[in-house]
């Protein structure tokens, strides 16, 4: 469903990924890795046209989208949860969902119900300003934003960053779900290998821009891990 081939992206004249290419299929959870600054984030951003390829090309259920704007790709399915949740701190629990479902070219502000019942947690807080929340409680409400939009492909970037375990295994639970419930495929950038392992079934390993190593999770060994990832 998602289909990159051979993208170079450059912020200004520093040149960030290289050739990159991956493929997901439909349902499937992925896993980007790779130490920090490798550029995981530059993939995701990539995608979404936040920071677009210069060269290749990206494919979205076979319609090109690398030259599209965000909000077009944004319509055609692709739903971000940036790095550090990026969610409205000034703007209540509810207000936020709504701005995403605005986003959505939606019509009418009201919540789909799905979206408490992945999250009830936030429902008795939606009129809470976001900004007070904890760490967990915005992680929540960032997977909640991009969830409200239906959709097909889920970029999470880094979501157990900085959370306690216990929320961890909430966030978890739900990404788990995600494929089989709302027919959405997952590409999940993490660093908690643990996590990684329990969630998706595929993984790439980027190191400088340059996709390094690429399987099924089970090849995701420790040889693996000591080689491309640590420090
Ligand atoms: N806005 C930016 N302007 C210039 N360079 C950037 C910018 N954002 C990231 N970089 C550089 O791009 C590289 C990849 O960064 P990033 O994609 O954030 O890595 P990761 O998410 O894997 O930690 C790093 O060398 C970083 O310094
Ligand atoms: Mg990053």
């Amino acid at each position: 469903m998602l289909k990159i081939t051979g993208i170079d992206t450059y912020y200004g004249t520093s040149h960030i990924l290289h050739g990159v290419s991956l493929e997901i299929g439909e349902g499937e959870l992925v896993a980007v890795l790779g130490r920090n600054g490798a550029g995981k984030t530059t993939l995701l951003r990539s995608i979404t046209g936040v920071n677009p390829p210069r060269n290749g090309a990206i494919h979205l259920d076979g319609i090109e989208i690398t030259r599209l704007k965000s909000h077009e790709r944004a319509h055609l399915g692709i739903g971000y949860v940036p790095q550090g949740r990026q969610i409205i701190p000034d703007l209540t629990v509810e207000a936020n969902i709504q701005v995403a479902l605005l986003g959505r070219g939606r019509k009418s502000r009201a919540i789909p119900p799905y979206v408490y019942e992945y999250f009830p947690a936030l429902k008795p807080i939606g009129g809470r300003k976001a900004g007070v929340l904890s760490g967990g409680q915005q992680q929540q409400l960032a997977i909640a934003r991009a969830l409200a939009q239906e959709p097909k492909l889920l970029l999470l970037d880094e979501p157990t960053e900085g959370l306690q375990p216990s929320v961890v295994e909430e966030i978890d639970d739900i990404i788990k779900r995600i494929p089989g419930e709302r027919d959405c495929s997952v590409l999940l950038v993490e660093q908690n290998l643990d996590f990684v392992r329990d969630v998706t079934q595929k993984f790439t390993i980027l190191d400088t821009g340059r996709i390094v190593a690429q399987g099924e999770i089970g090849e995701l060994t420790d040889e693996v891990v000591k080689h491309h990832l640590q420090v």
